[in-house]
């Protein structure tokens, strides 16, 4: 009897075991339980719409083979230090009138016309491909969409977090 018993609770800790494996996000999906984007290259996780997960797959794997240093064309730089202060806001090179990211509009800008192929200069990118899968682009999308700010999402959410809630006028003013 005392046998039975004990194996029957080893039973039961082997399922409860093979059960708690299989929850949560697995491998291979993100945090809200989609499969990853494929493509991207070297960087660590999901790729996700902000710019340190998009400058890790994206622009440091596969754009800076091209866009750094001296002879980086259009004198556009991805380069950790320098995307975020070339792209948002920035008139492109080819065609000045379109921004290379214009926050909030994603079709309007020049880096989205040129990774999906329809500017209307030069050639898609990255220059003679393979290029990036829909997938990996509307996460860029996502972020220009989300109004292309250089903190990541996580980083806002706890700032804001952070902020005391304002409880009168003459408070809130004190604070700044
Ligand atoms: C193999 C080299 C190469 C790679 C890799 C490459 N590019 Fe380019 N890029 C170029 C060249 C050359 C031009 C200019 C000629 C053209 O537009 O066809 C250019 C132009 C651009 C422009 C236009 C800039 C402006 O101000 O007019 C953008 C935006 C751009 N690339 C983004 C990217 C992004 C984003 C990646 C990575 C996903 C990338 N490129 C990868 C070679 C490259």
């Amino acid at each position: 009897m005392g046998v039975y018993l004990s194996l029957r609770v080893a039973s039961l800790a082997a399922l409860l075991a093979l059960a708690s494996c299989g929850g949560g996000s697995g491998d291979g999906l993100d945090s809200n339980g989609r499969p990853l984007p494929p493509g991207g290259g070297s960087g660590d996780g999901a790729l996700t719409p902000d710019l340190a997960s998009i400058q890790s797959h994206v622009f440091t794997p596969i754009c800076t083979a091209c866009h750094a240093g001296g002879s980086a064309p259009q004198g556009l730089h991805l380069d950790e230090a320098n995307a975020y202060t070339m792209l948002v806001g920035v008139p492109s090179n080819e065609v000045s009138s379109v921004l290379r990211v214009k926050p909030g509009d994603p079709d309007n800008s020049y880096i989205i016309q040129k990774l999906e192929g329809h500017a209307a200069v030069g050639a898609r990118m990255p220059f003679g491909g393979p290029y990036l899968d829909d997938a990996t682009i509307a996460v860029i999308r996502q972020w220009i969409t989300n109004g292309a700010h250089q903190a990541t999402a996580a980083t806002a959410v706890r700032s804001a977090a952070a902020t005391p809630p304002t409880v009168g006028v003459s408070r809130s003013e004190e604070g700044i």
